[in-house]
C-alpha cells in the first residue's frame, strides 16, 4: 500500500489529493464510463492560492486514480470552481470528426484586477478536452460571459434543458443566482434572478446546483436549486442550502415555502440544509449520472472556518463521500434526501451483529484494530415514548479517552455531534463547535447509518432526510463504538462492518 495510507488523519475511503491544498470539488462528469472529479487545488502549498483544476478518475466511485492538473492558471486569472459537461451534439462545434467535446466552464479570477479596486475580476470561461478529458485546451474567445461590474460572480454549473433546447448556466451573484442560457456554450444570454432576501443571507452565496427529480411514484417532477453559503451555515460557517420549486426554462419559482421570511437560529423549516454538520461544502452534483429518481452529489469536507488550519501536513482537505441526492417526503412536507452511493457497500467486510438493552452503563456495540480503515455502523434506536431517555449517544473512543459524539436527543427531537473532547482542537478557536440538526423521525425510534474514517463521521437518517458530515483530529484513531443512554433506556440493534480502504 502506499505509503501516505499510513499517514495519521489520511482518508481510507474518501478522496484527498496526494499533497497539497484542495477545496470546491467542480466539473464532475460522468463520460464514457468514468466518473471525473476536478477540484480547486493549489499545488505549491497546503493553504489556499492561485487556484487550478486538479484532476482525478473512477470507474466505481470507489478507487481514484490522480491524474495531471486539468486546468492551470492564464493571462485571464486563476481558475474558480465550475462545472463541465458532454457537449454530444457538439453545438459548441468544439469537436472534432463528429465526436463531441467535454466542455469545462469555469470562474476565471483576476486577482490583478480585484487588487486594483476593479469590481469586475470574475467572468466565466471555457476549455475543452479532445481526448476524454485527458488534455485540456483553452477556448480562444475567453471569457464566454464577461463581467458586468459586480464582485462574486462565479461558479457556474451548466447542464442541458431538455424542454426548451438550450444550456442553462447557474451562477452566484454576491446574494443571490442568476441564470442564463445559451445554445452553444460560447454565448449566453441573462435569464432571470432568484433569492435576494430569501432562505440564508449571513454571507456570500457561491456554488450553486440546479436538478430536476422525479417525485416518487408520480409523474411530476420537482426543481431542487442548491446554494451554498459562506459563512452563515446552521452550526457555524460554510454549508449548503436547498430550495425546492419549478423552473421553466427561464425563471426558479421556489414553492411558498421557501418565500417565507427566515426564522433565525432556528433548525426547522426554511432555510433546508442538505447537511446539518460542520463539514460539507459546496457540494454539487455529477452531470451525466444518476437518473429522474436520485442524483450523485460530492462535496468539500471541510469548513472555510478552519480549513487552512486542520493538523495535516502533506495534503489538506478530503472530499465527502459521494452521495445520492433524492425528494423524501418528511412529516414536515417535502425534502431533499440524501444517503451515501449504493457503490460503498463494496467496501464492507464481514457483518456483525448485535442486539443490546442500555441502561445507565455504557454498552460496547463495536470494536475495530486501530490500523482497520474505518467502519459502517447501521443501528436502529427505540424507546419506551413514555419514558423517554434525555440523549443516547453513539461514542467513538480511542486508548487515549478522546471521544466523538453523535446522539440524538429525543425530547427535541435533535440529531447532533459534539467533537469538544475529539483530539487536540487547539489549531483553530472554531473546531471545537459541534452540530446539531432536526431529527425528522417517528416519535420512539430513529435509525442511523454512520460512517466513520480516521477523521471524519457521516451520519445519515435512514430515511435519508438528515445528514450531518463532521471531521474531527483524534491523538489515536476511534477503536471502540459505543452506546450511552442518559436518563431512560434504550433498545438497540443493528450491524456493523469493517471497511476497506479504497487506496492500493
Ligand atoms: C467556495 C469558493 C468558490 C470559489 C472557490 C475558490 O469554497 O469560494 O466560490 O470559486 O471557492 O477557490
Amino acid at each position: 500500500p502506499s505509503a501516505y495510507y499510513q499517514e495519521p488523519y489520511r482518508p481510507q475511503f474518501h478522496f484527498s489529493p496526494d499533497s497539497m491544498w484542495m477545496n470546491d470539488p467542480n466539473g464532475m462528469v460522468f463520460h464514457n464510463g468514468a466518473y471525473h472529479l476536478f477540484y480547486q487545488y493549489y499545488p505549491d502549498s497546503n493553504v489556499w492560492g492561485p487556484m487550478h483544476w486538479g484532476h482525478a478518475i473512477s470507474q466505481d466511485l470507489l478507487s481514484w486514480e490522480h491524474l495531471p492538473i486539468g486546468l492551470y492558471p492564464d493571462s485571464l486569472g486563476w481558475i474558480f470552481s465550475g462545472s463541465a459537461v458532454h457537449d454530444a451534439n457538439n453545438t459548441s462545434g468544439l469537436g472534432q470528426n463528429g465526436k463531441g467535446p467535454l466542455i469545462a466552464i469555469f470562474t476565471h479570477h483576476n486577482d490583478p484586477l480585484a487588487k486594483a479596486g476593479s469590481d469586475a475580476f470574475q467572468y466565466q470561461s471555457l476549455a475543452y478536452s479532445l481526448d476524454e478529458g485527458q488534455s485540456w485546451s483553452k477556448y480562444a474567445g475567453n471569457p464566454v460571459l464577461p463581467n458586468p461590474g459586480i464582485k462574486d460572480f462565479r461558479d457556474p454549473k451548466v447542464f442541458w434543458h431538455q424542454p426548451s433546447e438550450q444550456w442553462v448556466m447557474a451562477l452566484a451573484v454576491q446574494d443571490r443566482i442568476q441564470f442564463y442560457s445559451s445554445p452553444n456554450l460560447l454565448q449566453w444570454a441573462y435569464l432571470s434572478e432568484f433569492g435576494q432576501g430569501l432562505g440564508a443571507q449571513g454571507g456570500v452565496w457561491e456554488c450553486p446546483d440546479l436538478i430536476s427529480l422525479d417525485l416518487p411514484g408520480k409523474d411530476s417532477t420537482v426543481w431542487a436549486l442548491l446554494v451554498s453559503i459562506n459563512p452563515g451555515g446552521p452550526n457555524g460557517g460554510s454549508a449548503t442550502q436547498y430550495f425546492l420549486g419549478d423552473f421553466d426554462g427561464t425563471t426558479f419559482s421556489p414553492f411558498p415555502q421557501f418565500m417565507a421570511a427566515v426564522a433565525a437560529d432556528t433548525l426547522s423549516g426554511n432555510p433546508y440544509w442538505i447537511d446539518y454538520g460542520r463539514d460539507n461544502y459546496a457540494g454539487v452534483t455529477w452531470s451525466g449520472a444518476g437518473n429522474r429518481q436520485e442524483r450523485l452529489f460530492m462535496g468539500w469536507m471541510s469548513n472555510w472556518d478552519y480549513a487552512q488550519q486542520v493538523p495535516t501536513q502533506r495534503w489538506r482537505s478530503a472530499m465527502t463521500l459521494p452521495r445520492a441526492l433524492f425528494l423524501a417526503e418528511s412529516p414536515d412536507g417535502l425534502r431533499l434526501g440524501s444517503r451515501p452511493a449504493d457503490a460503498l457497500q463494496h467496501l464492507r467486510q464481514q457483518a456483525q451483529r448485535f442486539a443490546l438493552e442500555t441502561g445507565e452503563e455504557p454498552l460496547s456495540l463495536a470494536a475495530i484494530p486501530s490500523a482497520a480503515p474505518g467502519l459502517e455502523l447501521d443501528i436502529r434506536l427505540s424507546w419506551d415514548t413514555a419514558q423517554p431517555p434525555a440523549q443516547v449517544i453513539i461514542r467513538a473512543e480511542n486508548e487515549a479517552g478522546e471521544h466523538f459524539d453523535i446522539g440524538v436527543a429525543p425530547n427535541e427531537a435533535l440529531l447532533f455531534a459534539d467533537r469538544s473532547n475529539a483530539g487536540p482542537n487547539g489549531f483553530s478557536e472554531q473546531f471545537a463547535r459541534g452540530a446539531k440538526a432536526p431529527l425528522l423521525s417517528a416519535p420512539g425510534e430513529a435509525r442511523l447509518r454512520l460512517f466513520y474514517d480516521r477523521a471524519s463521521c457521516e451520519a445519515f437518517t435512514t430515511d435519508g432526510l438528515t445528514a450531518m458530515t463532521n471531521l474531527f483530529f483524534p491523538s489515536q484513531p476511534f477503536t471502540s463504538f459505543r452506546i450511552l443512554a442518559q436518563g431512560g433506556r434504550v433498545k438497540a440493534e443493528g450491524e456493523f462492518w469493517e471497511l476497506s480502504r479504497i487506496w492500493d
